[in-house]
């Protein structure tokens, strides 16, 4: 069905990426409002979200970046126009690895996204939980199936567990029947995250090998999912059982971590990479229909830290670094 884009402005507010660099240059300005064409839904965007990737990418560390480019790559709004969704469809829609990227993206009032890229969200989400639904829990999904799945009751060691990836990968695994140790740095962090009942474990206070050690009855965990990578990275290959696998994800805290390639080698260990920007379009639609059902059946809600206006961008960047947040950061666009 072919929605007529009918009371579209021609103008609308956008965040504007003009340089990249340690010093960006970023402003809201007026700029046309992207066409329709088939294959995409044009959408009134509610909020997205200030991530890790917007962030590198606003620094330069992306490879070449096109400016003036308007980024946002994870956001959620109603359908405006579109073949497969109706006017007014609450979606959440990821930027796959061009919108927010080399192309103009979700930090503006309408997106223009392909139809893949987009789901129909669950009312059971806000506006803001919405906003940072996409990226992060397609990630989670991703990075299990490429650990080939968990089971019923298996241990599995994840970082960062506040974090916007960490926390959805906390909640996709238990919603999939398995035990999710999650590893912070904060006390604050570990008190929401034991709040929940999630078996916690504090770098403030606790060596991660000791603990999962006692955790495991000595055996280790058989998977860890890594966002956060650095100086952690040999305690989490340390912790892995024998023929374990460590899923890396992200790296906040560094990309060149040691490896132990004795310990790999003598544990039969694997490590493997996964990024979401590399799935298909087909896989993405799949996966994205996959999450909304479970956030549907109300398994899934992103944490959220706190939230910024568009204009208050620097804020929620911030925060973003500060490592302080417990949650996302998302910025809502009226
Ligand atoms: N592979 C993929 O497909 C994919 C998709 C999305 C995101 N990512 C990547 O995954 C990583 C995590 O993203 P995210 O959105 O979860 O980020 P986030 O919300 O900022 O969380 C990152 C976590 O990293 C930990 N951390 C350790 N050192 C840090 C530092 N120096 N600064 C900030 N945080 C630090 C923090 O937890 P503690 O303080 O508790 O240690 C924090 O909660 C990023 O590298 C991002 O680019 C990858």
């Amino acid at each position: 069905m072919t929605q007529v884009q009918e009371n579209v402005p021609e103008l609308m507010r956008a965040l504007v990426t003009r340089e990249v660099g340690s010093e960006p240059i970023m402003d809201i300005a007026d700029v046309p409002v992207p066409k329709w064409r088939p294959g995409y839904s044009l959408i009134r965007v509610k909020a997205a979200s200030i991530n890790q990737l917007s962030n590198t990418i606003r620094k330069g560390g992306f490879g070449h970046t096109p400016v003036p480019l308007i980024q946002g790559n994870d956001g959620a709004g109603t359908i405006v126009t579109s073949e497969r969704y109706p006017a007014g469809t609450r979606v959440s829609a990821i930027g796959g690895n061009t919108f927010g990227i080399t192309e103009d993206g979700m930090f503006a009032e309408y997106a223009l996204i392909p139809d893949g890229l987009v789901t129909p969200i669950s009312a059971n989400l806000k506006w803001s939980e919405a906003g940072a639904f996409g990226i992060n829990f397609l990630t989670a999904y991703g990075a299990i199936q490429r650990a080939g799945g968990v089971s019923a009751g298996q241990n599995v060691l994840i970082t960062g567990a506040t974090g916007g990836v960490g926390n959805a990968l906390v909640q996709t695994v238990s919603a999939l029947g398995a035990k999710p140790i999650a590893v912070v740095s904060t006390e604050k962090k570990a008190e929401y995250l034991r709040d929940s009942g999630i078996i916690t474990i504090d770098l403030s206070t606790d060596n991660v090998v000791e603990k999962v050690s006692e955790l495991t009855d000595s055996l280790g965990v058989t998977l860890v999912l890594d966002p956060v990578g650095g100086p952690l990275f040999p305690e989490l290959q340390r912790s892995l059982s024998r023929q374990g696998t460590l899923v890396s994800i992200g790296f906040t805290a560094g990309n060149t971590p040691q490896v132990d390639l004795l310990d790999l080698i003598a544990g039969d260990k694997r490590i493997l990479g996964y990024s979401v920007n590399d799935e298909s379009e087909s896989w993405v639609s799949e996966g994205l229909a996959a999450i909304a059902d479970l956030a549907e059946r109300g398994l899934l809600k992103p944490r959220i830290d706190s939230t910024v206006t568009l204009a208050n961008f620097e804020e929620g960047y911030a925060r973003l670094i500060s490592r302080r947040a417990v949650g996302s950061i998302v910025a809502m666009i009226d």
